[in-house]
């Protein structure tokens, strides 16, 4: 148990959790480290603290100042619970795409919100871009920069992985995660490879994000999309360069449909789209390799940040997806036969 001074120090130190239907079914140890337990409801309240911690340690940032940055949700959120803890405001710049749920909750926490058109990368008005010209123009503005700046992969191998490493006695044989800024997957694997080389790192990618491809092609090529929110990318930044990856797999959002319900009607757990996606991950890494595995994965936020889509049938129709999820059987025969679909990575990022 925790006692803090501030509500950022509470940030952290979450619960691990074995899934019993899943891991019943796989004869594999499938665990969730339940980020949702974080006081902004998501895993990027590390990054969040983490960023402005060390910012602040430089000098960079005091209190009275401004922090903006340029997010799909979850890392505003994160930020602007911070920001309250050390006297700072929080300007958010958010596509405004993603689910209502999120602005809510960063306007909840008395952040102020700019809601942006979703354009590519390479256009200027791109959230990232107008984050940072925002932040340039002011001089009591800090700028985050989620995706470039290190302090976020650091976040997770200075505090998630070793948790996980304790939680887990040190016995881990498959790591699975999905890539935003890949602060996540940066941190953690970097820190479980340098304890032991044999854990076996799996990447998760949705529809819409060039990871995959990146990994098998050395080019950032996507195909369709997906309801996921906060991750996938569509180019190389300095986090995700922290990754250590051996496997890689692409999941279809029809299957995050099948594996939330599965896991909600038979565990009571409310997964969020993109730790749908983890689990999804993990059950493919059991399928594929074997009765017995101790696998570890995400749970990154809750459902109810994906309430207005994943959890909603007249979204999912729109998207040309079914409310209904496939029986659990029929999804085992297709992952058992992924095949090549499960990507060796060679990718040397040393
Ligand atoms: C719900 C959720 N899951 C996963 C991620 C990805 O984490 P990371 O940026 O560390 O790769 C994010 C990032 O915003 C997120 O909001």
């Amino acid at each position: 148990m925790l006692v803090g001074e501030r509500q950022s120090d509470l940030i952290g130190q979450t619960d691990l959790l074995r899934i019993p239907s899943l891991s019943d079914l796989t004869g594999c140890d499938i665990f969730l480290k339940c980020e949702f337990q974080n006081p902004g409801g998501s895993i990027k309240d590390r990054a969040a603290k983490q960023l402005i911690e060390d910012a602040m340690e430089r000098g960079e940032l005091k209190p009275g100042m401004t922090v903006v940055e340029g997010t799909a949700g979850n890392t505003g959120i994160g930020l602007a619970v911070v920001a309250k803890a050390y006297g700072l405001n929080m300007l958010a710049v958010m596509p405004n795409d993603q689910t209502p749920e999120k602005e809510r909750m960063i306007r909840l926490h008395g952040g102020e919100l700019m809601a942006v058109d979703p354009v590519p990368f390479k256009n200027e008005n791109h959230f990232y871009h107008t984050a940072r010209r925002l932040a340039e123009e002011r001089d009591d503005c800090w700028w985050a920069n989620q995706f470039e700046n290190t302090s976020n992969a650091r976040a997770h191998y200075l505090h998630t992985a070793p948790e996980i490493w304790e939680q887990m006695n040190g016995n881990i044989d498959v790591f699975v995660s999905v890539a935003g800024t890949g602060g996540t997957i940066g941190g953690n694997s970097k820190f479980f490879k340098e304890q032991d080389s044999t854990i076996d790192v799996w990447l998760a990618d949705p529809d819409g994000s060039g990871i995959y491809e990146f990994l098998k092609t050395g080019e950032y090529v996507s195909h369709g999309g997906s309801m996921t929110e906060g991750i996938g990318i569509m180019r190389l930044v300095d986090n995700f360069k922290q990754a250590k990856i051996d496997h890689a797999v692409n999941l279809p959002d029809q299957d995050l449909v099948t594996i939330s319900r599965y896991v909600r009607d038979h565990d009571g757990i409310v997964l969020g789209s993109s730790s749908a996606l983890n689990v999804a991950a993990a059950l493919a890494a059991a399928l594929k390799k074997g009765a017995g595995q101790r696998i570890v994965t995400f749970a990154c936020d809750l459902g109810e940040r994906s309430a207005s889509k994943l959890y909603n049938p007249e979204y999912l129709r729109g998207r040309e997806l079914s409310p209904e999820p496939e029986a659990i059987d029929a999804l085992f025969e297709r992952y058992r036969s992924l095949g090549d679909k499960v990507l060796n990575v060679s990718w040397n990022n040393d």
